[in-house]
């Protein structure tokens, strides 16, 4: 007896994650996305960047009250990035091994449009950290929603229910125009991983257009017949 497990082969899970500006209402999306395919009996967790572990809640804690920021865009990224390696070696990739769904609030996106297209970055230097920390992990299906940045900035701020804002909150309107501008490019530069998603409608609206596109895309059902 070679004492090798005998269980069937394990699908490996789905990787989704959800970009775009502030108060695009991505959290909100990605906890109904985990509720439907549980519905299906699909084993699924929603969590977030940066953040999703111990470690890198900390990091994000230093990275969102600007600690980090002086230091220039070239290091807020690799901060980023490292708590990406972090909640990809210990949360996504047990996770998707496991064969259970991950539906992540913000990832590597997020670096190539605040860090790189935003801090102006060198495309190569982003490539490069995305090949060292995302490597083959790339999500299945990255879900873009789409806002204008006023209505986005309005709802975080009525979500808050306060004045205060964070490193990223506090830029102008042409910063959060220019955000806009990247996610929908690297949208049109990836379709085959990016649906773009228009954020402007009820939250009902947005979640129906998502599922339709996990549905197509992603096969949820197909994926749960046994191999
Ligand atoms: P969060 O409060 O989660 O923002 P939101 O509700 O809009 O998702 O804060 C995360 C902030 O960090 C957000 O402003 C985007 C920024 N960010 C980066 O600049 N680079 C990154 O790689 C990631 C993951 C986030």
């Amino acid at each position: 007896m070679s004492g090798e497990p005998t269980d069937a082969p394990r699908r490996r899970g789905r990787f989704i994650t959800l970009e775009g500006g502030e108060g695009a209402g991505k959290s909100t999306q990605a906890a109904r996305i985990v509720a439907a395919l549980k519905g299906l009996g699909i084993p699924a967790i929603a969590t977030r960047e940066p953040g999703g572990t111990a470690k890198a809640e900390e990091l994000r804690a230093a990275l969102l009250a600007g600690i980090v920021a002086p230091l220039g865009p070239a290091a807020e990224a690799l901060a980023f990035s490292a708590a990406r390696v972090d909640h990809l070696d210990r949360k996504i990739k047990p996770a998707l091994e496991e064969g259970v769904w991950v539906v992540c609030d913000r990832f590597a996106d997020s670096t190539r449009a605040y860090q790189g297209a935003l801090g102006h970055l060198a495309p190569q230097l982003i490539r490069a950290m995305e090949n060292v920390v995302v490597g083959a992990d790339r999500p299945d299906l990255t879900l873009m929603i789409d806002l204008d940045p006023e209505k986005g900035l309005a709802r975080a701020a009525a979500r808050r229910g306060d004045n205060s804002v964070d490193r990223f909150e506090g830029q102008s309107t042409a910063f959060h125009r220019a955000l806009r501008a990247a996610f929908v490019k690297i949208a049109a530069d990836e379709p085959q991983r990016c649906a773009l998603i228009d954020g402007a409608r009820s939250e009902n609206d947005v979640a129906a257009e998502i599922w339709h596109e996990i549905e197509n895309r992603l096969d949820p059902r197909e994926w749960r017949r046994p191999l």
